[in-house]
């Protein structure tokens, strides 16, 4: 690839800066895992700790004062980031505690024997694993809708797996396997007209497809802070108000109460009744100022740089002999994001891993937290590479330079058995 201009500078990210001017750069492209934080965010965060730390709304001090309004305002940007209001948006400890709640606190709640809970099998099993519980305690029956091997979501089958016993249906905004992004707007639509609650996983897509949460309509949606170049232990539920105002809270404690008595409490509105305890405030902040940073470079940009990063890492892995390839290429028609699976022959996929990772570059390998997905394409493991706004096209290049030595190392390793 030519140009080499990424839509978010390296320099903008101290981690990815410092292995630069070491004279060793790090082709990061285990995005999908986490991002790297650019140093707005850890200036965010380490400004918070030096000047406004204290506990929000409790103590009736000045640096309290600060402290509650750095965290409102930090909601009030989440809010804005993806169209909801303050009200709406719950900080949680990330998109796992997100859709625990919806699962156990609102679903499981309302949930009866027979009813429905559809999934879809692109799911990570953040969005998978709680419903299996959330069946078993109420008897619900869940099931599944089944992408195509390329990872595509069809209309149909939207329509043969949801029907009028459907109360929950639970999707990804894009796999983080295979980058397919299903159809959203559809699935919101099929699942209220059978007066199904939507809820939506949006860790993989927040930081590459605009969400606005109201023009899509879900009910619920979750993501993560530190896959959006935020912090770790930070993230967010956004709830409808008034599926919010039903459904209680998963952790209870201090500073999510109205009043406490011997055998009884009541709780705040939300968001407040879903934040027991001492929040991560500077988390809260960092991620604030993650979203402004993402706002600052704009989704279009965002898209236009990831869709060629994509276009250039599938051509190139299609091209060398012995990779097998997961999922639609960018022109196939599908929509999709920047993760890409694949397959070395004769290499296991941790093998290929370490060979890339001997190179500067890494990827994750395994099963990616959606082994329900890998069986469903018929493999146990994958190589994934995954894309952001810093990657570069000269991170691609050394990335197919590298697996095709790992292509070679178990080409050579094959021949030196047959001799
Ligand atoms: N959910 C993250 C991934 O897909 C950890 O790698």
């Amino acid at each position: 690839m030519a140009d080499d201009r990424a839509c978010a500078p390296r320099e903008d990210f101290p981690l990815l800066a410092a292995h630069a001017a070491g004279g060793a750069a790090l082709a990061y492209l285990d995005n999908a895992a986490t991002t790297q934080k650019p140093a707005c965010v850890l200036d965010a965060m380490d400004g918070f700790y030096r000047t406004a730390n204290a506990n929000p709304h409790r103590s009736a001090h000045a640096l309290a004062a600060a402290a509650t309004a750095a965290y409102e305002d930090a909601r009030a940007t989440l809010a804005r980031f993806i169209g909801a209001s303050p009200e709406e948006t719950v900080f949680t400890s990330g998109a796992t505690h997100a859709l625990n709640t919806v699962a156990f606190c609102h679903c499981a709640e309302r949930l009866e024997p027979g009813d429905g809970i559809v999934l879809t099998l692109l799911e990570h099993h953040s969005n998978l694993v709680p419903w299996q519980a959330v069946a078993k305690i109420t008897g619900a029956r869940l099931s599944y809708l089944a992408p195509d091997r390329e990872g595509i979501v069809s209309d149909e089958e939207i329509d043969r797996a949801v029907g009028p016993r459907t109360r929950v249906v639970a999707f990804t905004g894009m796999s983080n396997v295979l980058g397919t992004v299903p159809p959203l707007e559809r699935i919101v639509e099929a699942a209220h007209a059978c007066g199904a609650v939507a809820v939506l996983d949006c860790a993989q897509s927040i930081a590459h497809e605009p969400l606005d949460v109201r023009a899509l309509g879900v009910d619920f949606a979750a993501f993560s802070g530190h896959k959006m170049y935020g912090p770790t232990g930070i993230g967010v539920l956004y709830g409808k108000r008034e599926l919010l105002a039903k459904t209680p809270p998963l952790l209870r404690g201090g500073g999510m109460v109205d009043a406490v008595f011997e055998r009884a409490s009541s709780f705040e509105e939300a968001p407040g009744k879903f934040e027991a305890g001492t929040q991560n405030v500077a988390g809260a902040v960092g991620l604030a100022a993650a979203a402004r940073y993402l706002g600052g470079i704009g989704f279009d940009a965002v898209r236009a740089h990831e869709r060629k990063l994509t276009r250039a890492l599938v051509s190139g892995l299609d091209a060398i002999p012995s990779v097998r390839r997961y999922g639609p290429g960018p022109d196939d028609g599908a929509k999709r994001g920047g993760i890409v699976s694949f397959n070395v022959k004769g290499v296991g996929a941790g093998e290929v891993a370490h060979v890339l990772d001997r190179r500067g570059v890494a990827v994750r390998a395994g099963a990616h937290c959606a082994q329900p997905l890998l069986r469903h394409i018929g493999v146990e493991a994958t190589c994934r590479a995954s894309v952001a706004a810093y990657t570069t096209a000269d991170d691609v290049d050394r990335f197919l330079e590298a697996v095709e030595a790992a292509r070679d190392e178990a080409v050579a390793l094959a021949t030196s058995r047959m001799l």
